[in-house]
């Protein structure tokens, strides 16, 4: 146990994160209506090169005229490693930084890629006398990011969020798979002969240890950690699977790179009823225990003590926020 306190980043809503390129405006305003979370603009991957001007204008112009109502805005610039970025990072903060509240950089590898995107941030919030501090979330997706997570996570005060890009970390990392996201039969056991005479496969998840490595140096920094992206939108069942996986891990939220997953992710990352419930009993009971001078009491034949009180607090929290909006 440590005695310091860990800051927290502001506390946003953060359970469906929508990618939208910004070479399609066409798909604005839909965005705009949707129930996302969380809408980042994208000017990287899903942008290709000879359109990634224009659609730095396209981002601007929606930044400022479109109406987002209340979600929270974030701009992917591209990557530190192309010429790019310094543009993408000048344009759309001195042109539309009132309404940006994130910038998301992608393949950060070292915590001094931050401090660079941050001193650029802060020389123009600055000369533009912005008031309004805009925050970073970051894409862990390449090696060298995941080896230099933590350093990452705690680089800068702007940071809110760590993002698993899982599909450029398989191709950093040299993983034998071409989807994005979901799982691969390879990765599985085969069990040992059976008593009827055969053998099981038990598929695992490849992501588990990156996801889960990943969580860590977020919570241990006051950061949210949230799930990237499942490429087959046709699957529901196989997102949905993905994003509990990511939730039980302690995962805010997941990406959609289409918008039927944004229902799918904010189903997902809400807690249910009955887990509130539970969660509230586990209060109401612990709060008996006190009033009679216990520590650690039975509810429903388990025993619950005072860091059952922590794990429920999470939940009845979570539920409060989405309840505020
Ligand atoms: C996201 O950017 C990814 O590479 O998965
Ligand atoms: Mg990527």
């Amino acid at each position: 146990m440590s005695f310091h306190v860990i800051t927290q980043a502001p506390a946003r809503l953060n359970r469906s994160e929508l990618a939208v390129p910004g070479s399609a405006p066409q798909m604005f305003e839909k965005a705009a209506a949707s129930d996302a979370d969380v809408i980042f603009l994208d000017l990287e991957d899903a942008v290709a090169p000879d359109d990634k001007a224009q659609a730095r204008k396209n981002i601007i112009k929606a930044l400022n005229e479109l109406d987002w109502g209340k979600k929270t805005m974030s701009v992917r610039i591209n990557g530190l490693d192309t010429h790019f970025m310094y543009r993408d990072v000048v344009d759309v903060v001195e042109q539309a930084g009132e309404r940006l509240d994130l910038i998301m950089i992608p393949k950060v590898g070292t915590a001094a890629d931050v401090y660079a995107v941050d001193m650029m941030v802060t020389q123009i919030e600055d000369a533009k006398g912005l008031k309004k501090r805009i925050g970073f979330e970051h894409i862990i997706e390449t090696a060298l990011g995941m080896q230099n997570v933590t350093e990452i996570a705690g680089a800068s005060k702007r940071n809110e969020s760590l993002h698993f890009g899982v599909a450029d970390y398989a191709a950093s990392t040299r993983a034998r798979t071409t989807i994005i996201g979901g799982v691969n039969p390879d990765y599985s056991v085969l069990t040992d002969t059976l008593e009827d005479g055969s053998r099981a496969v038990h598929w695992g998840d490849m992501w588990h240890y990156a996801l889960a490595r990943m969580v860590v140096a977020a919570r241990a920094n006051g950061l949210r950690p949230v799930d990237g992206p499942f490429g087959d939108f046709s699957d529901p069942d196989g997102y949905r699977a993905a994003a509990k996986r990511a939730a039980v891990l302690g995962c805010e939220g997941k990406w959609a790179i289409h918008p039927s997953q944004i229902a799918l992710a904010n189903e997902v990352m809400s807690p249910s009823e009955a887990e509130v419930t539970r969660a509230q009993r586990i209060l109401a009971a612990m709060e008996q225990a006190a009033a009679e001078g216990k520590g650690a009491v039975s509810l429903d034949g388990r025993l619950i003590d005072y860091a059952s009180i922590r794990q429920a607090e999470v939940l009845v929290q979570k539920a409060r926020q989405i309840a505020a909006g």
